[in-house]
């Protein structure tokens, strides 16, 4: 199967999106060894041309792509509307992966309905999506607490390079929580108020000479 991934984060290769699929990728080579894909950083405009041509080849296409500002990046939609005007030949079924901070998986699913629409207006089909939030941090979180997340993505793979589609059971299981329970949101708002859970911003702000803007705001 010849996949290709269509990695909609700004962020590209130091992305948390290219880490997920690389645990993706190694599931699905392992599975099926002659399992063969290709990551195109919509991040780069430049080569948009080059992707088209691409996707004129492609048996499988997989958006991966984080939320920004509760919303898809432009980049992604950018992408999607140039596919949309180019008419292409090739109909390759489409799967997606929205990956975002929040832990809440209905912080995404807003782009439920356009993301599953979407292959149809290109006269694809869509095999499967999968929404999964909790995922800011990734990269500096200790091995153990990762190791989940990175074993389903595998398995996630597998499945994938075995059966050309997302599977809907173990999308299930990593889009929970769908909403936090009151007593993670009681945890959450202790947190809060100690002002623990600005741990994280505050080494980024400090890393990036940033941290006497902190209390800074939008023009309104
Ligand atoms: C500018 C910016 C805006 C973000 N907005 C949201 C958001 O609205 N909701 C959310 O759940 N996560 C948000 N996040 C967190 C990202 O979705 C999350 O860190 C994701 O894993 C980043 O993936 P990437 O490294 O592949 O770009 C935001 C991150 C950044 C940098």
């Amino acid at each position: 199967m010849k996949l290709l991934i269509l990695n909609g984060s700004p962020r590209a290769m130091g992305s948390n999106s290219t880490l997920l699929m690389q645990h993706f990728c190694e599931g699905a080579k392992f599975a099926v060894p002659a399992f063969d894909f290709e990551m195109c950083y919509l991040s780069k405009h430049t080569h948009f041309d080059e992707y088209l041509e691409k996707y004129d080849k492609a048996e499988n296409v997989l958006w991966i792509f984080p939320l920004y500002v509760h919303a898809m990046p432009s980049i992604v939609k950018d992408f999607m509307e140039i596919l949309y005007t180019a008419k292409p030949q090739n109909k390759p079924p489409h799967a997606f992966i929205v990956q975002s901070g929040f832990t809440e998986a209905a912080q995404s699913r807003f782009l439920e309905p356009y993301l599953t629409r979407f292959p149809g207006k290109l006269g694809c089909k869509s095999n499967g999506l999968l929404i999964k939030g909790g995922i800011e941090g990734i990269q500096i979180m200790p091995k153990f607490a990762t190791k989940s997340l990175f074993r389903n993505f595998n398995n996630l793979g597998q499945i994938y390079a075995k059966n050309d589609k997302l599977d809907e059971k173990l999308c299930a299981k990593l889009r929970k929580p769908e909403h936090l329970n009151s007593r993670i949101l009681l945890i959450m708002r202790i947190m809060a108020f100690l002002k623990m859970n600005n741990f994280y911003w505050n080494i980024q702000l400090k890393k990036n000479n940033a941290f006497h803007l902190r209390d800074s705001q939008p023009y309104l």
